[in-house]
Protein backbone atom coordinates (compact mmCIF):
# COMPACT_ATOMS: atom_id res chain seq x y z
CA UNK A 1 0.00 0.00 0.00
CA UNK A 2 1.10 3.39 -0.55
CA UNK A 3 2.07 5.39 2.41
CA UNK A 4 2.45 8.50 0.81
CA UNK A 5 -0.84 8.52 0.45
CA UNK A 6 -2.74 10.35 3.77
CA UNK A 7 -4.80 7.27 4.86
CA UNK A 8 -7.27 9.78 6.18
CA UNK A 9 -8.18 11.40 2.58
CA UNK A 10 -10.87 8.74 1.51
CA UNK A 11 -13.04 10.87 3.82
CA UNK A 12 -12.00 13.86 1.62
CA UNK A 13 -14.83 14.48 -1.09
CA UNK A 14 -14.38 17.05 -4.28
CA UNK A 15 -17.84 19.23 -4.71
CA UNK A 16 -18.27 16.88 -7.36
CA UNK A 17 -18.33 13.69 -5.64
CA UNK A 18 -20.28 15.78 -2.24
CA UNK A 19 -22.94 17.12 -4.71
CA UNK A 20 -23.61 13.41 -6.53
CA UNK A 21 -23.91 12.11 -2.84
CA UNK A 22 -26.47 14.46 -2.58
CA UNK A 23 -28.31 13.69 -5.20
CA UNK A 24 -27.63 10.49 -4.71
CA UNK A 25 -29.76 10.64 -1.24
CA UNK A 26 -32.65 12.32 -2.50
CA UNK A 27 -33.58 9.32 -4.44
CA UNK A 28 -35.66 7.22 -2.77
CA UNK A 29 -34.87 4.44 -0.89
CA UNK A 30 -35.13 1.15 -3.04
CA UNK A 31 -33.89 -1.71 -0.76
CA UNK A 32 -33.86 -1.01 3.17
CA UNK A 33 -32.52 -3.86 5.65
CA UNK A 34 -33.10 -3.71 9.12
CA UNK A 35 -31.86 -5.26 11.81
CA UNK A 36 -31.19 -8.50 10.32
CA UNK A 37 -30.20 -11.65 12.13
CA UNK A 38 -29.07 -15.04 10.62
CA UNK A 39 -27.87 -17.96 12.59
CA UNK A 40 -27.18 -21.36 11.49
CA UNK A 41 -27.80 -24.54 13.80
CA UNK A 42 -24.65 -26.80 13.45
CA UNK A 43 -23.36 -29.96 15.18
CA UNK A 44 -21.04 -28.03 17.42
CA UNK A 45 -23.59 -25.39 17.86
CA UNK A 46 -25.06 -22.42 16.61
CA UNK A 47 -23.40 -20.19 14.03
CA UNK A 48 -24.45 -16.24 14.00
CA UNK A 49 -23.62 -15.69 10.06
CA UNK A 50 -25.08 -11.97 10.61
CA UNK A 51 -25.69 -9.83 13.24
CA UNK A 52 -27.85 -6.38 13.32
CA UNK A 53 -27.51 -5.93 10.04
CA UNK A 54 -29.24 -2.17 9.35
CA UNK A 55 -28.66 -0.14 5.86
CA UNK A 56 -29.94 1.20 2.79
CA UNK A 57 -29.70 1.24 -0.61
CA UNK A 58 -30.93 4.23 -2.77
CA UNK A 59 -32.33 3.89 -6.63
CA UNK A 60 -29.40 3.88 -9.34
CA UNK A 61 -26.89 3.26 -6.70
CA UNK A 62 -23.78 1.42 -6.73
CA UNK A 63 -23.34 -0.69 -3.49
CA UNK A 64 -20.34 -3.41 -3.20
CA UNK A 65 -20.34 -5.20 0.54
CA UNK A 66 -16.95 -6.65 1.03
CA UNK A 67 -15.34 -8.08 4.12
CA UNK A 68 -13.24 -11.33 4.86
CA UNK A 69 -14.34 -14.86 3.76
CA UNK A 70 -16.98 -16.01 6.28
CA UNK A 71 -18.27 -12.54 7.18
CA UNK A 72 -22.05 -13.78 5.60
CA UNK A 73 -21.96 -12.20 2.47
CA UNK A 74 -23.48 -14.74 0.30
CA UNK A 75 -25.87 -15.60 3.20
CA UNK A 76 -26.66 -11.45 3.07
CA UNK A 77 -27.23 -11.62 -0.36
CA UNK A 78 -29.35 -15.34 -0.26
CA UNK A 79 -31.78 -13.70 2.32
CA UNK A 80 -32.02 -10.80 -0.26
CA UNK A 81 -32.84 -12.82 -3.02
CA UNK A 82 -35.01 -14.81 -1.09
CA UNK A 83 -33.66 -17.60 -1.36
CA UNK A 84 -32.77 -18.31 2.78
CA UNK A 85 -34.85 -17.37 5.66
CA UNK A 86 -33.56 -14.87 8.12
CA UNK A 87 -33.86 -15.14 11.63
CA UNK A 88 -34.82 -11.60 12.72
CA UNK A 89 -35.06 -8.30 11.13
CA UNK A 90 -36.73 -6.82 7.55
CA UNK A 91 -36.06 -6.57 4.14
CA UNK A 92 -37.80 -4.36 2.55
CA UNK A 93 -37.98 -3.63 -1.24
CA UNK A 94 -39.51 -0.15 -2.23
CA UNK A 95 -40.63 -0.27 1.07
CA UNK A 96 -42.63 -3.93 1.04
CA UNK A 97 -41.28 -6.64 2.76
CA UNK A 98 -39.45 -9.51 0.72
CA UNK A 99 -40.34 -12.66 1.48
CA UNK A 100 -39.45 -15.38 -0.77
CA UNK A 101 -37.45 -15.21 -4.52
CA UNK A 102 -39.11 -12.65 -6.99
CA UNK A 103 -38.40 -11.26 -10.28
CA UNK A 104 -37.77 -7.82 -8.50
CA UNK A 105 -34.60 -8.99 -7.55
CA UNK A 106 -31.89 -10.45 -10.61
CA UNK A 107 -29.63 -12.63 -9.31
CA UNK A 108 -25.82 -13.35 -10.91
CA UNK A 109 -24.09 -16.31 -9.20
CA UNK A 110 -20.28 -16.51 -9.39
CA UNK A 111 -20.61 -19.84 -11.08
CA UNK A 112 -22.08 -20.43 -14.11
CA UNK A 113 -25.75 -21.04 -13.55
CA UNK A 114 -26.97 -21.02 -17.25
CA UNK A 115 -29.12 -23.54 -18.56
CA UNK A 116 -26.45 -25.82 -20.68
CA UNK A 117 -29.62 -27.05 -22.88
CA UNK A 118 -30.52 -23.68 -23.94
CA UNK A 119 -28.71 -20.82 -26.40
CA UNK A 120 -28.06 -17.77 -25.62
CA UNK A 121 -31.74 -16.36 -26.42
CA UNK A 122 -33.00 -19.09 -24.85
CA UNK A 123 -31.52 -18.50 -21.50
CA UNK A 124 -32.67 -15.03 -21.85
CA UNK A 125 -35.76 -15.46 -22.16
CA UNK A 126 -36.43 -18.04 -19.66
CA UNK A 127 -37.89 -15.39 -17.13
CA UNK A 128 -39.90 -13.75 -19.29
CA UNK A 129 -42.02 -16.68 -20.42
CA UNK A 130 -42.16 -18.45 -16.86
CA UNK A 131 -43.92 -15.19 -16.20
CA UNK A 132 -46.76 -15.78 -19.07
CA UNK A 133 -44.87 -13.70 -21.77
CA UNK A 134 -45.56 -15.08 -25.35
CA UNK A 135 -45.00 -14.65 -28.88
CA UNK A 136 -42.60 -12.47 -30.69
CA UNK A 137 -42.78 -9.70 -28.21
CA UNK A 138 -40.51 -11.51 -25.69
CA UNK A 139 -37.80 -12.49 -28.66
CA UNK A 140 -37.42 -9.33 -29.61
CA UNK A 141 -37.00 -8.17 -26.31
CA UNK A 142 -34.44 -10.67 -25.34
CA UNK A 143 -32.50 -10.32 -28.76
CA UNK A 144 -32.45 -6.02 -26.95
CA UNK A 145 -30.63 -7.58 -23.61
CA UNK A 146 -28.46 -9.93 -25.83
CA UNK A 147 -27.31 -6.75 -27.81
CA UNK A 148 -27.20 -4.61 -24.67
CA UNK A 149 -24.35 -7.02 -23.40
CA UNK A 150 -22.60 -7.52 -26.54
CA UNK A 151 -23.67 -10.89 -27.86
CA UNK A 152 -25.86 -10.53 -30.83
CA UNK A 153 -24.03 -13.08 -32.39
CA UNK A 154 -24.00 -15.58 -30.32
CA UNK A 155 -27.72 -15.95 -29.79
CA UNK A 156 -28.47 -19.41 -31.09
CA UNK A 157 -24.75 -20.32 -29.29
CA UNK A 158 -25.10 -22.89 -26.46
CA UNK A 159 -23.79 -22.02 -23.08
CA UNK A 160 -20.60 -25.05 -23.98
CA UNK A 161 -19.43 -22.55 -26.53
CA UNK A 162 -19.11 -19.70 -25.02
CA UNK A 163 -16.05 -18.44 -22.72
CA UNK A 164 -16.44 -17.50 -19.03
CA UNK A 165 -16.51 -13.57 -19.64
CA UNK A 166 -19.61 -14.44 -22.20
CA UNK A 167 -21.48 -16.83 -19.97
CA UNK A 168 -21.27 -14.03 -17.10
CA UNK A 169 -22.61 -11.49 -19.79
CA UNK A 170 -25.82 -13.97 -20.89
CA UNK A 171 -26.38 -14.12 -17.19
CA UNK A 172 -26.58 -10.34 -16.70
CA UNK A 173 -28.85 -9.81 -19.78
CA UNK A 174 -31.12 -13.41 -18.30
CA UNK A 175 -31.35 -11.09 -15.01
CA UNK A 176 -32.24 -7.60 -16.15
CA UNK A 177 -34.78 -9.40 -18.75
CA UNK A 178 -36.89 -9.62 -15.76
CA UNK A 179 -36.68 -6.00 -15.36
CA UNK A 180 -35.77 -6.08 -11.65
CA UNK A 181 -36.00 -3.01 -9.31
CA UNK A 182 -32.40 -4.71 -8.39
CA UNK A 183 -29.33 -6.70 -9.39
CA UNK A 184 -27.87 -8.82 -6.54
CA UNK A 185 -24.61 -9.60 -7.68
CA UNK A 186 -21.90 -12.63 -5.61
CA UNK A 187 -18.60 -11.96 -6.52
CA UNK A 188 -20.02 -12.48 -10.62
CA UNK A 189 -16.25 -11.73 -11.81
CA UNK A 190 -14.50 -14.16 -9.33
CA UNK A 191 -13.56 -16.41 -11.33
CA UNK A 192 -12.59 -14.59 -14.31
CA UNK A 193 -9.18 -13.69 -15.55
CA UNK A 194 -7.83 -10.81 -14.35
CA UNK A 195 -7.84 -9.00 -17.88
CA UNK A 196 -11.78 -10.15 -18.52
CA UNK A 197 -12.87 -9.29 -15.36
CA UNK A 198 -11.42 -5.66 -16.11
CA UNK A 199 -13.64 -5.87 -19.34
CA UNK A 200 -16.50 -7.00 -17.71
CA UNK A 201 -16.27 -4.32 -14.47
CA UNK A 202 -16.27 -1.78 -17.14
CA UNK A 203 -19.09 -3.10 -18.75
CA UNK A 204 -21.23 -3.68 -16.02
CA UNK A 205 -20.75 -0.22 -15.36
CA UNK A 206 -21.83 1.00 -18.77
CA UNK A 207 -24.73 -1.21 -18.50
CA UNK A 208 -25.77 0.96 -15.18
CA UNK A 209 -25.03 3.80 -16.09
CA UNK A 210 -27.71 3.49 -19.00
CA UNK A 211 -30.49 1.80 -17.09
CA UNK A 212 -32.65 2.31 -14.63
CA UNK A 213 -31.51 -0.61 -12.13
CA UNK A 214 -29.84 -0.18 -8.26
CA UNK A 215 -26.70 -2.72 -7.44
CA UNK A 216 -25.67 -4.34 -4.91
CA UNK A 217 -22.30 -6.07 -6.04
CA UNK A 218 -20.74 -8.74 -3.21
CA UNK A 219 -16.70 -8.99 -3.62
CA UNK A 220 -13.51 -9.54 -2.07
CA UNK A 221 -11.98 -7.91 -4.83
CA UNK A 222 -10.72 -4.30 -2.85
CA UNK A 223 -10.11 -2.74 -6.73
CA UNK A 224 -13.34 -4.14 -7.69
CA UNK A 225 -15.06 -2.40 -5.26
CA UNK A 226 -13.44 0.98 -5.63
CA UNK A 227 -13.70 0.84 -8.90
CA UNK A 228 -17.84 -0.06 -9.13
CA UNK A 229 -19.21 1.23 -6.19
CA UNK A 230 -20.96 4.84 -5.22
CA UNK A 231 -20.94 3.17 -1.63
CA UNK A 232 -19.04 -0.02 -0.19
CA UNK A 233 -20.36 -1.61 2.65
CA UNK A 234 -17.67 -3.38 5.10
CA UNK A 235 -18.81 -6.64 6.92
CA UNK A 236 -16.82 -8.05 9.94
CA UNK A 237 -16.41 -11.65 10.36
CA UNK A 238 -17.91 -13.48 13.49
CA UNK A 239 -20.48 -12.59 13.61
CA UNK A 240 -21.23 -10.93 10.35
CA UNK A 241 -21.76 -7.07 11.47
CA UNK A 242 -21.20 -3.74 9.46
CA UNK A 243 -18.35 -2.67 10.16
CA UNK A 244 -18.18 0.83 8.10
CA UNK A 245 -19.72 2.41 5.14
CA UNK A 246 -17.40 4.06 2.79
CA UNK A 247 -18.22 6.74 0.27
CA UNK A 248 -15.78 6.08 -2.51
CA UNK A 249 -14.34 9.55 -3.24
CA UNK A 250 -13.57 8.76 -6.72
CA UNK A 251 -15.15 11.06 -9.80
CA UNK A 252 -17.20 9.18 -11.89
CA UNK A 253 -17.67 8.52 -14.64
CA UNK A 254 -14.64 5.37 -13.69
CA UNK A 255 -11.43 4.46 -16.41
CA UNK A 256 -9.09 2.13 -15.18
CA UNK A 257 -6.59 5.08 -15.16
CA UNK A 258 -8.02 5.83 -12.01
CA UNK A 259 -6.54 3.03 -10.36
CA UNK A 260 -3.63 4.72 -9.42
CA UNK A 261 -5.53 8.26 -8.18
CA UNK A 262 -4.65 9.11 -4.41
CA UNK A 263 -8.41 8.86 -3.57
CA UNK A 264 -8.77 5.43 -5.39
CA UNK A 265 -5.51 4.23 -3.92
CA UNK A 266 -7.10 6.03 -0.27
CA UNK A 267 -10.31 4.02 -0.38
CA UNK A 268 -8.34 1.03 -1.04
CA UNK A 269 -6.06 1.58 1.97
CA UNK A 270 -9.02 2.33 4.43
CA UNK A 271 -10.82 -0.84 3.20
CA UNK A 272 -7.57 -3.23 3.37
CA UNK A 273 -7.39 -1.93 7.23
CA UNK A 274 -10.74 -2.48 8.34
CA UNK A 275 -10.59 -6.20 6.83
CA UNK A 276 -6.37 -7.29 7.49
CA UNK A 277 -6.01 -5.13 10.68
CA UNK A 278 -3.40 -7.08 11.88
CA UNK A 279 -1.99 -8.76 8.65
CA UNK A 280 1.80 -6.93 9.04
CA UNK A 281 2.01 -8.01 12.87
CA UNK A 282 1.17 -11.55 11.93
CA UNK A 283 2.72 -11.87 8.75
CA UNK A 284 6.20 -10.28 11.05
CA UNK A 285 5.24 -12.55 13.80
CA UNK A 286 5.70 -16.25 11.80
CA UNK A 287 9.09 -17.72 12.72
CA UNK A 288 10.81 -18.42 9.48
CA UNK A 289 13.78 -21.54 10.20
CA UNK A 290 16.98 -19.97 7.66
CA UNK A 291 17.50 -22.54 5.03
CA UNK A 292 20.28 -20.72 3.16
CA UNK A 293 23.97 -20.14 4.27
CA UNK A 294 24.45 -17.64 6.47
CA UNK A 295 25.69 -14.39 5.40
CA UNK A 296 24.21 -15.47 1.93
CA UNK A 297 21.16 -12.16 1.97
CA UNK A 298 19.14 -10.98 -1.07
CA UNK A 299 17.68 -8.15 1.03
N1 LIG B 1 -26.16 -23.59 5.44
C1 LIG B 1 -25.28 -23.30 6.39
N2 LIG B 1 -25.21 -24.05 7.53
C2 LIG B 1 -24.34 -23.73 8.51
N3 LIG B 1 -23.50 -22.68 8.48
C3 LIG B 1 -23.52 -21.90 7.38
C4 LIG B 1 -24.40 -22.16 6.28
N4 LIG B 1 -24.21 -21.21 5.32
C5 LIG B 1 -23.24 -20.41 5.81
N5 LIG B 1 -22.83 -20.80 7.04
C6 LIG B 1 -21.82 -20.15 7.87
O1 LIG B 1 -22.14 -18.77 7.97
C7 LIG B 1 -20.98 -17.97 7.88
C8 LIG B 1 -21.09 -17.03 6.69
O2 LIG B 1 -21.00 -17.78 5.46
P1 LIG B 1 -21.10 -17.09 4.03
O3 LIG B 1 -22.31 -16.22 4.01
O4 LIG B 1 -20.98 -18.13 3.00
O5 LIG B 1 -19.80 -16.14 4.04
P2 LIG B 1 -19.03 -15.38 2.85
O6 LIG B 1 -19.90 -15.43 1.62
O7 LIG B 1 -18.80 -14.00 3.38
O8 LIG B 1 -17.73 -16.09 2.66
C9 LIG B 1 -19.80 -18.94 7.81
O9 LIG B 1 -19.30 -19.12 9.10
C10 LIG B 1 -20.43 -20.21 7.27
O10 LIG B 1 -19.70 -21.33 7.70
MG1 LIG C 1 -19.56 -16.11 -0.37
Amino acid sequence: MNTLVDPLSYRKQSDAVRSRFEAMKQRPVVLSVRNLHKTFPTPGGSVTALKDVSFDVYRREFMCVIGPSGCGKSTLIRILAGLEDSSSGQVLLDGNPVSGPGPDRGMVFQSYTLFPWLTVKQNVMFGPRMAGQKGAAVEGEARQWIDLVGLSRFENSYPHQLSGGMKQRVAIARALANRPRILLMDEPFGALDAQTRCQMQSYLLQIWKNLDITILFITHDLDEAAYLSDRILVLKANPGEVDEIIEVPVPRPRTPAQFVSPEFIATKYRIDHLIHPETAAETDSIPFPRMTVAGDDVE
